[in-house]
């Protein structure tokens, strides 16, 4: 199929390059236009494992390729979808005036029967919303509305392992009231279907799309609710690590996403979670559940500073080393990355910070160039006064506890992760405080 992607960003670059490996004819547009230079002259504007080789691949056969004009895009594609960002605003919602942007500018050049897909995370009744742009810019051009299909299609991808995400989803949803755009939709995915067999969910528009934000909302919940139990383990000196095992081994509860650490972040839960509040607030329900699990959330980077404070007395003056500035491995995101919370909270105290991490120490250059980086973990930790590791890089995992214990100015490893074993830590020296692990002086 002629499938147009507006976005080619986290999601639509690596959208793009699935549906072309697919053997669709793919093109992908940017209002950025260093991020299509870049693109154009074969580089990848971000870090994903496996997204090099796969656009090499689908731009050296033609399968997929890139412009700057919208009206070129738009008339390219039978589905357009749309994945331009959706940034939170300050009062929580999410703000949707690039979805806005691009619906208009579809309405405007769209001279033929086509499906516009929102692969955006927008809020439950976006696709009313969009609908109704295009009708009245289509009326003021005094063109069809019918003619443009309006279909939610949100996606789940994990950052890191985004590839293999996309093209080997666990499930594929997509909403629509539209016959025209349900059978649009199942071409397109039909040849993913028949590789990976996996469920397709159909439904209407608004389902859709509150599929997404309560799948984040979900997750977020599960990652606080195991935070607020090791705060539990802390005080009891429990190990939330078994804990978690113990009630995972139970089929209706599952082992995923019952990892203890600094909490959440990245570009879409702390997002989703604020829009699915926001949206209840305006639909007239109190989702206090969904206020706690961010309260619960953001509480946690706090417990790191409590654990420094009780070691180091106070942070003026001293120097932490933060291991891990991407909000999860894999990626080079720095989007509300727990570490870099850390880092801020505490230059706000006087400390001195150093961080490193295996790929995100260009992007912390240009956001955070307050920070000193350093590109080896043991060379950032020595002489510091206290080690946090905030993102569980298996870079990190590996570390020798005895190296870290040598570089290290007083021996403090503050384990954010859980990713270094209690026991040889100990035994290299060092003062070990995991999450959760009843190793927390409070
Ligand atoms: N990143 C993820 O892991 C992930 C997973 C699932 C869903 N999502 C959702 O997908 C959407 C995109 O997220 P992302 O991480 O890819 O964001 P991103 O910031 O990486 O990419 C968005 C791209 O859209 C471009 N853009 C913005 N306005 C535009 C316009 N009017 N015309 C053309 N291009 C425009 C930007 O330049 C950017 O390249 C968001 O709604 C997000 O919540 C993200």
């Amino acid at each position: 199929m002629d499938i147009s992607i507006v976005g080619v960003g986290h999601v639509g670059l690596v959208t793009a390059a699935v549906f072309a490996d697919l053997g669709h004819r793919v093109v992908g547009l940017d209002s950025d236009t260093a991020k299509l230079a870049t693109l154009e002259a074969g580089g990848v504007p971000f870090h994903e494992p496996g997204l090099p080789e796969l656009l090499e691949r689908v731009t050296d056969s033609g399968a997929l390729t890139f412009t700057a004009d919208m009206e070129e895009a738009v008339q390219h594609g039978d589905v357009v979808f749309v994945c331009v960002g959706t940034p939170p605003l300050p009062g929580g919602g999410p703000d949707l005036r690039y979805v806005e942007a691009v619906g208009q500018q579809v309405a405007r050049f769209a001279d033929r029967e086509l499906v516009l897909v929102e692969k955006s995370t927008v809020p439950a009744n976006t696709g009313a919303r969009l609908s109704q742009v295009i009708e009245r810019e289509r009326n003021a051009l005094g063109r069809d509305h019918l003619l443009i299909h309006v279909a939610s299609n949100p996606e789940f991808l994990r950052e890191g392992v985004a590839v293999e995400d996309t093209a080997r989803p666990d499930r594929i949803v997509y909403g629509t009231s539209s016959e025209f755009a349900r059978d649009r939709l199942r071409e397109v995915y039909a040849p993913m279907v028949a590789q990976v067999g996996c469920p397709v969910v159909e439904t209407d528009v608004p389902t859709a799309e509150l599929i997404k934000h309560a799948s984040n909302a979900f997750l977020a919940t599960r990652l606080s609710f195991i935070n607020a139990v090791a705060n539990i383990c802390d005080r009891v000196g429990a190990d939330v690590e078994l804990v978690a095992e113990g009630m995972g081994h139970d089929a209706r509860i599952g082992h995923s996403f019952l990892r203890a650490g600094i909490g959440y972040g990245g570009s879409c839960f702390p997002k989703d979670v604020d829009a699915f509040i926001h949206l209840a607030g305006q639909v007239g329900y109190d989702f206090a559940l969904l206020e706690e699990v961010r309260r619960i959330n953001e509480a946690q980077r706090g417990v790191v500073l409590d654990v420094l404070r009780s070691e180091l007395w106070h942070l003026q003056g001293k120097t932490i080393t933060i291991l891990g500035a991407a909000f999860k491995p894999g990626t080079d995101d720095l989007r509300e990355a727990p570490g870099l919370h850390l880092a801020r909270a505490l230059l706000d105290e006087g400390a001195h910070v150093r961080i490193s991490d295996p790929v995100a120490l260009p992007a912390v250059a240009e956001e955070f160039p307050e920070l000193e980086r350093i590109d080896d973990a043991l060379e950032a930790c020595r002489g510091a006064h206290a080690a946090v590791i905030a993102t569980e890089w298996e870079e990190f995992a590996s570390l020798d506890p005895s190296a870290i214990a040598k570089a290290l100015d007083y021996p403090i490893l503050v384990d954010g992760r859980n990713c270094i074993d209690p026991d040889a830590a100990a035994e290299a020296g060092l003062h070990y405080h995991g999450i959760g692990r009843g190793h927390l002086k409070v």
